[in-house]
Order: C-alpha cells, then sequence, then structure tokens
C-alpha cells in the first residue's frame, strides 16, 4: 500500500485506517486526477481518486427536522444532545513506573503523532520530475545485464533503449543521461570517435528524440569511454592528462551531441576552463538554447567502480586523481562553482551524492542555480546487494536516500533508481 513510502507526499495515509479508503496517489503536483481516466501524458497513469469521509456504521442520524434557533434553544435549555463519552485514558502495561510529567513547553513528537500529521508537517518533497535516468547503451541487439548493477544493463540503442524509455515516462521520469559502451576499436588516445555526428550517442540520441520530442536528453561529455587509456582527458606520454586539448575535443564532442538534439550536456571530465569553452562552442554553432549540467564537485571517488565495469572505461593506468576532486575537501568545491557559475553553466551537479550531502548543501546554500545531485554507481549497488541479502528494505532505503539527497538541496537526482523509484511513487509495485 502507499502509505508504505517513506513520509512521502502523495500518501495520503488511511486515519484510523477507517476514513479514507480506496486511495491511489499521484506524486507529481501538475498532475490533475482525471476521474476514471487511466490515460497518461507526461506524468503517472491518471489514477480513480476516492475519499469517503467516514463509514456509514449505523446509517445516518435521524434529522429531528429542528431550525437553527430551536436547537439553540434547546441547549440553552439544558437539553444536550448525546455526543459519544470522553474516551478512557489507554492503560500503560502493568510495572509501567508512576513518574511526574516532565515540564517541557515544547514536544516535538506532539506533530509526529499522526500519519495525517506527520504528512502536512513534511519539508521536502520527491516526485518523479525530478529524477533523471542514467542508461546505459551499446551497438547490439540484445541487452546485457551488467553484473555490478542488479537491474541495470547495456540497452541495444534501437529496442532496449527505447522500451527502457517509454516505461519511464509512464511513470513520470521524462529526463534521461545516456552512457555509452564504445567498441574498443573505436577508442584512440584523442577520443576523436566522441564526435563522430553518426556514433552511438548521436544516433541515439536521434532516435529517441524522433520517437519522443518532448523527452529531455541529457548527454555525458568526456572522453573516457572513447579513449584508449580509459581516461577523461587525453594522456601525454608522461601520463600528464592535458588539459587544454581535451577542452578542444570536449567542445567538439558537445557540439555534435547538441547538433544531434541534446538538451543538457554534461561536461564530467572536470579539465579546467571546459564550461566557458564548450558555451562558446555551442553558441557559435547556434545552439544557444542546449544547456549545460556541470559536474560541479565530482570527486575521485571509489564509488564509482560498477560503472567502469559497466562500460569497461576503466583507467588503463593510474587514477583520475590529478583532475577529479580529493574527497577530503570541502572549500575546494566553492572554487570550482565560482567558476563554473561564471563560465556559464546552467546547473551545478555534485557527485557522488548521499556520501557527499554536505557539499550539496554547501552549493545549494552558495548559489542560486539549480543542483543536481548523481547518485552514484556504488551507491545503488551497495543498496541493491543489502536488499538482495536481506540485510536491508531495499525499497525503503532506497525512498530514504533519495528524499535525503532532496533534503540536503538537490533539484535533481541522477539516479538509477529512477524508474523503480517513481513506479513506487504513483503507488506500483514492480
Ligand atoms: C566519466 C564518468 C564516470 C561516471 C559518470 N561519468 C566515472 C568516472 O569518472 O570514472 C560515474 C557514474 C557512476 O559511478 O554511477 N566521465
Amino acid at each position: 500500500m502507499a502509505s508504505s513510502i517513506f513520509n512521502a507526499p502523495c500518501t495520503v495515509p488511511a486515519v484510523n485506517g477507517k476514513n479514507y479508503f480506496g486511495l491511489k496517489p499521484a506524486v507529481n503536483n501538475d498532475l490533475r486526477f482525471d476521474v476514471g481516466k487511466t490515460t497518461s501524458i507526461i506524468g503517472c497513469p491518471k489514477r480513480v481518486f476516492t475519499v469517503r469521509a467516514s463509514e456509514k456504521k449505523d446509517g445516518p442520524l435521524k434529522k429531528l427536522g429542528l431550525n437553527d434557533a430551536e436547537c439553540e434553544a434547546a441547549v440553552v435549555a439544558g437539553n444536550v444532545p448525546e455526543a459519544p463519552p470522553v474516551p478512557p485514558r489507554p492503560a500503560a502495561p502493568a510495572g509501567t513506573p508512576a513518574v511526574p510529567s516532565l515540564p517541557l513547553s515544547r514536544r516535538p513528537r506532539r506533530n509526529r503523532k499522526s500519519p495525517a500529521m506527520r504528512a502536512s508537517f513534511q519539508e521536502t518533497s520527491i516526485a518523479p520530475a525530478n529524477f533523471v535516468y542514467p542508461l546505459f547503451i551499446h551497438e547490439g541487439e540484445e541487452d546485457t545485464p551488467i553484473g555490478a548493477m542488479p537491474g541495470c544493463y547495456r540497452l541495444g540503442w534501437r529496442h532496449g533503449l527505447v522500451e527502457e524509455v517509454a516505461k519511464a515516462r509512464d511513470v513520470g521520469v521524462n529526463s534521461i543521461v545516456l552512457f555509452p559502451k564504445v567498441p574498443d576499436g573505436l577508442k584512440s588516445p584523442t577520443g576523436d570517435e566522441a564526435y563522430n555526428d553518426n556514433g552511438l550517442v548521436p544516433r541515439a540520441i536521434r532516435l529517441l528524440k524522433d520517437k519522443y520530442p518532448d523527452l529531455v536528453i541529457y548527454t555525458d561529455v568526456a572522453l573516457d569511454p572513447y579513449s584508449s587509456d580509459g581516461h577523461d582527458g587525453i594522456v601525454r606520454e608522461d601520463g600528464v592528462i592535458m588539459n587544454d586539448e581535451t577542452v578542444y575535443q570536449l567542445c567538439k564532442q558537445a557540439v555534435s551531441q547538441a547538433r544531434a538534439g541534446a538538451d543538457v550536456v554534461s561536461p564530467s571530465d572536470m579539465m579546467d576552463g571546459r564550461i566557458g569553452a564548450i558555451r562558446k562552442a555551442l553558441d557559435a554553432e547556434g545552439f544557444q538554447h542546449v544547456s549545460i549540467m556541470s559536474y560541479t564537485a565530482k570527486y575521485a571517488s571509489s564509488f564509482y567502480g560498477p560503472f567502469r565495469e559497466a562500460l569497461e572505461s576503466n583507467p588503463r593506468f593510474g587514477d583520475k586523481k590529478t583532475y577529479q576532486m580529493n574527497p577530503a575537501n570541502y572549500r575546494e568545491a566553492l572554487v570550482e562553482a565560482h567558476e563554473d557559475e561564471s563560465e556559464g553553466a546552467d546547473i551545478l551537479l555534485v557527485k557522488p551524492g548521499l556520501p557527499y550531502l554536505d557539499i550539496i548543501r554547501l552549493l545549494r546554500d552558495k548559489s542560486p542555480l539549480p543542483i543536481a545531485a548523481y547518485q552514484v554507481s556504488g551507491e545503488y549497488s551497495m543498496i541493491k546487494a543489502g536488499g538482495v541479502l536481506k540485510m536491508i528494505d531495499e525499497e525503503r532505503v532506497m525512498m530514504e536516500s533519495l528524499t535525503c539527497l532532496r533534503r540536503a538541496g538537490a533539484d535533481i537526482i541522477l539516479t538509477y533508481f529512477a524508474l523503480q523509484a517513481a513506479r513506487c511513487l504513483c503507488g506500483e509495485k514492480r
């Protein structure tokens, strides 16, 4: 039942389990209930909404045919109509110590005492419209399961991808981000396949836009899936990741994605100055309307392990610590945020998500721009693994973690749980 969702705002709880019945919540505030209709536009399937205010036990009370004045006169005359008695005080179990009540002027538990009150005072909401669904694609025709990410697949771009997008849209998730698994034969030290207009990503974008013109498509801008070195930039002989030369390639990649129809390009590479350069390149080609979501505070995290397995994009040597941020750093996120803001980023992203809630809150408080959080592969896989082993309740932990990312200040969340969580919010089970 819907009220099992972690304090979700869509949950109108059953009071006493009696007063409200037949409720099927919709979570997207933009959606209106159309009684009797089951079609969906770009939200949850519409549901019939039935609220019964009271149960008929002994039938309705008989009216005596008195007017207001007669009713008042009866009460003044001491003829007070009967109402249910004052309820008895519930008994405590035998052995409960008898203590004087604490002299508290504030008892915060008062506002939590019933599901209806908790729903009234919930500060954070979460809806399918807040999710961006990351999807792995490949050239194959079949969908290949990703071992380290139960429930995730490398989707065939012509079939599985289109079907997965349709499922997501059915429950109100209308934003996706694409990650390609590129054949080894197309990888090179300079990652030139990244800006092939007929490459996997541009082809997939064109196909999706043809089928779903209103789908919001985010793309990843970085060389790692295309680099024979598995790094986000061009690697010099001595192992140094070359900054400005990489930015040159990224500009071409972003323009190629925009040309195919991408709505938001998302540089995840962490090179310096790439936001300004990409903005300039997009504008020069007539793509003023294409947004940039910058991976502003992207940390050199071990939580990306399963993702790299998914794309077979592990760095061939070394690590990404000369461009991704040190997980021990907080203030440095502000340096990146100031740069990205002044270079024209439209959205600032923090990655990973849950272990970096303080950074999300920092950017939320310091920047007027929308904030995105990326609940990365390792976070997803840990919750899945805990669920499979029956160590935690997967669905509740999933909803709680997503709600916490919103509470910390994320407007949107990139999450592999997007479909599963949206189904939950729409009151559907898999
Ligand atoms: C690479 C990229 C990575 C992720 C998104 N884009 C991996 C990395 O930086 O090595 C990780 C996403 C995840 O772990 O879910 N540009």
